[in-house]
Formats: C-alpha cells, structure tokens, sequence
C-alpha cells in the first residue's frame, strides 16, 4: 500500500507516463504498490554486493506477499560493473529465468545498478517493463529520473545505452539511512544543482534546511521530491536531450574533466565531489565573465563547503595544470573553431546554455584557479 506520506511526483511523457513515489519504508511496502500499479507474477530484482544484504530480502518479501515471485541477480558494487561483460550476466540471468516480455526488471541500488539494469531491462526481447528502486541519494535525485540508461565502454563513460523509461519508481527516503556519508554529500551537490540552474526559491530553502535533509525525515523526503520535480521538468520539455534537457549539465564540464584527470578513482574523487567543484568554478568563471556577481559564487560555495563537499581544484592533489584540465574539456566537448558549449549562469537560479565561449578564456580562467 503506499501512504499518505508518499509523495507522487509524476512524469509527464506521452505515451511513456510514469509516477515517482518517494516516501520512508517503501522498500518494505514495494510489493502491494506494484502488484497495483503494474500487475505482473515474476520479477528479477537487479542489485549490488553492498545493498543486496541490506535491503533485498525485505523486497523479495514484499514483492512474495503481493503474488510476485522475484529471481535475485547480484553484481559487483561499482562503476565497473556498467561493462559488456556484466551487462551479459544481467541479461543471461534474465533469460535464465525465462521472464517474458510483460514480466518486470527492478534495479534496487545506486546510479550503477539502475543504469546497467535498466539498459539490459530495454534490450531482452526488444524491452521488459522496468522499475526503478534507487538507494543512493544520487540515484533518487538524478539518475533515476529521465530515462537514460546504459554502461562505460574504453572509449569513455555512458557511450552505450537507450532511452528506455521506467514503468514506476520507488524511492525509500529511509533507505538513505545506511548510505556512507560521503555519497550522501555526493548526491547533495546534484540536488543544489536544480537550485542552481533555475529554481532559485528551492536553494534559499537549501540553505535553510540542510543539516535537516542531511539527518532525514521530513526535510530529506522534501528535497528528494523537489529535485525529481525539477529534473522531471526538464525532461518533459526536452526527453532526448536536444536542447534545454543540456542545463543538467550545469557544473559538469569543469567536473567531468576533474573526474578524468583523476583516473575515475573514486578513493580521490566521486562523480558529486566534481560536481560541486564544478558548480563553484561554473558561478566563478560565468563572474569572470561579468555575467554573474562574484558574491552569488561565494554564496554557493559556502553552502556547498558547509555541506562537506570539496568546493576548489586545489583540494584534489595531483591535478594537472590547466593545459593538462583544458585537454580533458576538449576531449568532453565538441570544440567548434577554438568555442565551447557550456552550461554558465547569470546568478543564482539563472543558468543558460552559452555556445560559443572561447576556448581561451577557459584557459586562463583555469590557470588563476589552479595557481596557489
Ligand atoms: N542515467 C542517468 O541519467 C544518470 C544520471 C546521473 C548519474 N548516472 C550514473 O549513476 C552512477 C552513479 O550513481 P551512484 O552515485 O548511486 O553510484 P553507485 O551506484 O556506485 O552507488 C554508490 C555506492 O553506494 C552504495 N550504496 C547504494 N545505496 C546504498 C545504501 N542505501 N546503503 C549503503 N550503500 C549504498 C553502492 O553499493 C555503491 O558502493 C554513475 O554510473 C553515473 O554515470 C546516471
Ligand atoms: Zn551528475
């Protein structure tokens, strides 16, 4: 049964329309709410090493009570595991199971699981139904919503994968509870974001519940349900990313050439660590441009630093000089004649798509950032 207290967000897409619940003890309540809402007698349930123990046997459960028998597949936790070969286990063990096309996949973790199981969820027989129960904040705030799926291949992250929606997503505010600290945090700098690019009401109220969000109940179910009302937002408008759908990458050029330049290891940096770096160089670099107030990046920075997040390059040791950064950025990027595509901001809540800044005025504003 879902609860007065769930909240339902939902997304807007003809044809491909989806509800998102967000509410404390989902997990445990899965099964009825999907019996409901989906009606199916078999499940894979798709997870990792790490949350498997914590929270697959209360699904399972759940999902036995309504009538829905569940076959676990368990990969190994991390980004390794969005990979060709991992990608076959999913998809052999969904066949090993002889579920049909109506039968449902549910990814039950992180941003990983949720992207490898929803791809294999959209190839077996041309497309299972899918439901989404994501455990990390990232994945309930971020990777969850919108329906990009896929794995890493050499040439670089996320290059293969489809646009396969979910049919639900269930997102268990609780489940946050066992989440390390630092992913926590990770997946805070995703939630200031949606703040940042055009919501500027959300982040004053960010900056006056955060200790809240951080220790759960009620404020954390708020952000949570806000964040997938505004990522929801942008999707509905743009699904295949042909343009606005670009403003959610606000702060990921600069982060994705800090994660690059430092090998993807996450015992240096995590995909939200560089993103709150690069939302403070973005509102840095879009000051330097006279577009925006250096005291509106200050502002950012100090919420994003409060919130334990690594807020300047000069925090990761080891980093390549801004030759070495602008390399990286140009491997992320089309440059077109010496200009780049990047997501900058005229204040707080103010971002916009800028598509032609010079390739030089990155460089230099990457040379005073990394000076000492
Ligand atoms: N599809 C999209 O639109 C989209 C958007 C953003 C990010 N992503 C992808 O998401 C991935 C990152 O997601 P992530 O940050 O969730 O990483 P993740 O899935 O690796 O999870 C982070 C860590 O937390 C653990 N974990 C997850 N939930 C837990 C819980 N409740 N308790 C204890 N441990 C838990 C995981 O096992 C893992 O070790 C990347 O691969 C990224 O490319 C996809
Ligand atoms: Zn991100």
């Amino acid at each position: 049964m879902s609860s007065d207290h769930d909240v339902v967000v939902p997304v807007a897409l003809a044809g491909r329309a989806y509800d998102i619940l967000i509410g404390e003890g989902l997990i445990a309540r899965a099964g009825a709410i999907v019996a409901e809402r989906i009606g199916t007698r078999r499940a894979a349930i798709v997870t990792d090493a790490n949350v498997g123990p914590l929270y697959l046997e209360t699904l399972a459960r759940s999902l036995a009570e309504a009538g829905i028998e569940a076959v676990p597949v368990t990969v190994a936790p991390g980004e390794g595991s969005k990979s060709f070969a991992v990608l076959q286990d999913v998809v052999d063990a969904l066949l090993a199971a002889r579920l049909e096309r109506g039968d449902i996949v549910v990814a039950l973790g992180g941003g990983v699981v949720g992207d490898l199981a929803g791809f294999a969820a959209g190839i077996v027989r041309r497309g299972m139904r899918f439901v989404q129960v994501p455990t990390s904040l990232l994945a309930q705030v971020d990777s969850s919503v919108g329906g990009k799926t896929g794995i890493n291949t050499r040439h670089g992250k996320n290059l293969v994968g489809v646009f396969h929606q979910p049919a639900l997503v269930l997102s268990d505010t609780a489940a946050l509870d066992s989440l390390p600290r630092r992913e926590f945090a990770a997946g805070y700098a995703e939630v200031v974001k949606y703040g940042l690019i055009d919501r500027p009401d959300f982040f004053d109220w960010l900056e006056r519940h955060r200790d809240e969000i951080f220790a759960g109940g009620e404020a954390r179910l708020s952000a949570v349900a806000e964040s997938c009302r505004c990522k929801a937002a942008v999707v509905e408008r743009d699904e295949f990313e042909t343009g606005d759908r670009a403003l959610l990458n606000l702060g990921h050029t600069f982060g994705h050439a800090l994660e690059a330049a430092t090998g993807y290891d996450p015992a240096r940096l995590v995909h939200g660590e560089a993103v709150a770096i690069g939302l403070v160089m973005a509102h840095r670099f879009s000051a330097r441009m006279n577009l925006a107030s250096h005291d509106d990046a200050g502002r950012v920075e100090a919420h994003l630093r409060a919130a334990g997040l690594p807020v300047s390059p000069a925090a990761i040791p080891g980093l390549p000089g801004a030759d070495g950064l602008m390399e990286f950025i140009a491997q992320d990027k089309k440059v077109s004649r010496g200009a780049l595509t990047f997501i900058l901001t005229r204040g707080i809540g103010r971002a916009f798509v800028a598509r032609d800044v010079p390739g030089s005025a990155v460089r230099s504003f990457l040379e005073e950032s990394s000076a000492p």
